[in-house]
């Protein structure tokens, strides 16, 4: 087989067919393969008409098929599936030839894998990719990791499929070494949870506290579509909560069962928040949300405890009510950005990416489920300020949030009155105000710890670490 496809798909279920396609439809020659051949047969046969496809049937043919450098993408399930995939196509591989690998990979196992690889001289680009079976078709969000060389030799590629934002810039950009694309990959779809929680939370409130039907809630949303809330997932809800069940003649979201489901990579973002330290509490909560959700047994048990019946507004008040869940959703989504935004950073930080924040909100902007308008804030308030601390000490954030909070804090008074759970909207708010508060009752904290533990607490008027002896005089003592 003479070499002549620039890149190759190996793994051709939905997103690796799509890829394929879209490589195809842009012009490069593509080499497919899957392990069941079957699959990259049909994807010729259906879609050969697409492009330059050249079909490959064995791992041998594959990898002949490649230009030199090889770029081999590979689209398999995350995990074990991937490993094998690689043990089968490296010892077939030379020096500078590169991996991609663009399934749900946790970033540490592409940090291992990059490792292991390099040391064959094969550059390993783990890369996030976003936007779903349509988004790997039409342009997707692409985060490659991987050395700065292979991005050179790959970068125009993935530029050239990814999708655009408005202003026609492509939605890829090399994220950082190694694990960095997985990471913020990860990331993304933690954002992307919380993101889900928040409206859903705004659709419960809108439902029970204001009293709307989901047909109504539906024009609302496609309302919040054209301001500042302007985003893919408001407007799949406005499509959701309009669509009718045929067999029942009810509202879709009636007849669906209430129990979410997660593949993982939301709770990854909240484990590896706790490890590195970082406060993710809208993306922990939108994790819980769907885990609580699923414990049918427990619920079931739980479902005549004491508590309020939401009784709907009149429809007077219904509309000034929704004015104040879209404030309280607008901020609580500041807050889970700037918690997304914190632990990328925090990632950057401890393992050495160098990761431009300003960039990740750029090639958000299109092709992924979180796209959305409110991410070209996001990149302006890093333009700004390549070293913001936090989203929150941007000017424009700052003041949204500040002019929000009236409206956000009364909807929560009305959720908990009415025993209505917004658990992101009330995690969120926490979140702001304990880091304007003056003071927080960690000091307290530390006290308890130094009477039970021994461990110690700093002083607000000098230097060093102290210790109060608790079981004798409760004299302190520097420690
Ligand atoms: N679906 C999405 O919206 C989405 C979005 C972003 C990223 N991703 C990620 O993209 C990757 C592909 O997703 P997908 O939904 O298209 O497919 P998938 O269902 O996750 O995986 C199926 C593919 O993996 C192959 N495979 C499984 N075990 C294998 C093994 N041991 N050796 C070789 N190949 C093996 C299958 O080959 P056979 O045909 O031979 O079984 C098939 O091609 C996943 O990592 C997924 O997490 C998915």
């Amino acid at each position: 087989m003479s070499a002549s496809a620039q890149i190759g798909v190996t793994g051709l279920a939905v997103m690796g067919r799509n890829l394929a396609r879209n490589f195809a439809r842009n012009g490069y020659t593509v080499a497919v393969h899957n392990r069941t051949a079957a699959k990259a047969r049909a994807l010729v046969d259906e879609f050969g008409d697409e492009g330059e496809f050249v079909l490959a049937e064995t791992a041998e043919d594959f990898v002949a098929a490649l230009e030199r450098p090889r770029r081999l993408v590979v689209m398999v399930k995350a995990g074990e599936p991937t490993d094998a995939v690689i043990k089968e196509f490296a010892p077939l591989l030379e020096p500078g030839d590169m991996i991609v690998d663009g399934g749900n990979a946790h970033f540490a196992d592409t940090r291992r894998r990059e490792r292991e690889l390099r040391e064959q001289g094969i550059h390993f680009v783990g890369t996030g990719v976003s936007g779903g079976e349509e988004g790997a078709l039409n342009g997707p969000s692409i985060m490659p990791g991987g050395s700065k060389e292979s991005y050179d030799a790959l970068g125009p590629m993935l530029e050239k499929i990814s999708a655009k934002a408005a202003d026609g810039s492509p939605c890829t950009a090399h994220i950082g070494p190694d694990g960095a694309g997985h990471f913020v990959k990860m990331v993304h779809n933690g954002i992307e949870y919380a993101d889900m929680q928040l409206i859903a939370e705004a659709y419960q409130l809108l439902r029970e506290v204001a009293g709307y039907s989901p047909a109504e809630i539906a024009d609302i949303f496609r309302t919040w579509n054209t301001g500042r809330l302007d985003s893919y997932l408001i407007e799949i809800t406005a499509e959701v909560l309009a669509h009718v069940d045929a067999a029942t003649g009810e509202p879709f979201v009636d007849v669906v069962q209430d129990q979410a489901e997660q593949k993982g990579t939301g709770r990854w973002t909240v484990q590896i928040a706790l490890d590195l330290g970082v406060p993710v509490s809208g993306i922990a909560e939108a994790v819980f949300a769907r885990s609580l959700s699923g414990h049918k047994d427990l619920r079931d048990a739980s479902r005549g405890l004491a508590g309020p019946k939401a009784e709907p507004l009149a429809k007077e008040e219904a509309a000034a009510f929704a004015d104040q869940v879209e404030q309280a959703l607008y901020a609580s989504k500041i807050v889970s950005y700037t918690q997304g935004f914190h632990e990328i950073a925090a990632g950057s930080d401890e393992y050495g990416w160098d990761i431009d924040l300003g960039q990740v909100s750029a090639i958000w902007r299109g092709g992924c489920i979180i796209r959305a308008a409110f991410l070209d804030r996001i990149r302006a308030a890093y333009d700004a300020r390549a070293d913001l601390p936090s989203l929150l000490a941007d000017d424009g954030f700052a003041r949204e949030i500040g002019e929000a909070q009236d409206d956000w804090r009364a909807v929560l008074v009305a959720a908990t009155r009415q025993g209505v759970p917004a658990p992101g909207f009330a995690a969120a708010l926490a979140y702001y105000d304990a880091l304007r508060a003056d003071r927080l009752p960690a000091a307290l904290t530390q006290g308890q710890r130094d009477y039970f533990g021994a461990h110690t607490y700093r002083r607000t008027d000098r230097e060093g670490s102290f210790h109060t002896l608790w079981g004798g005089d409760r004299s302190e003592v520097s420690a």
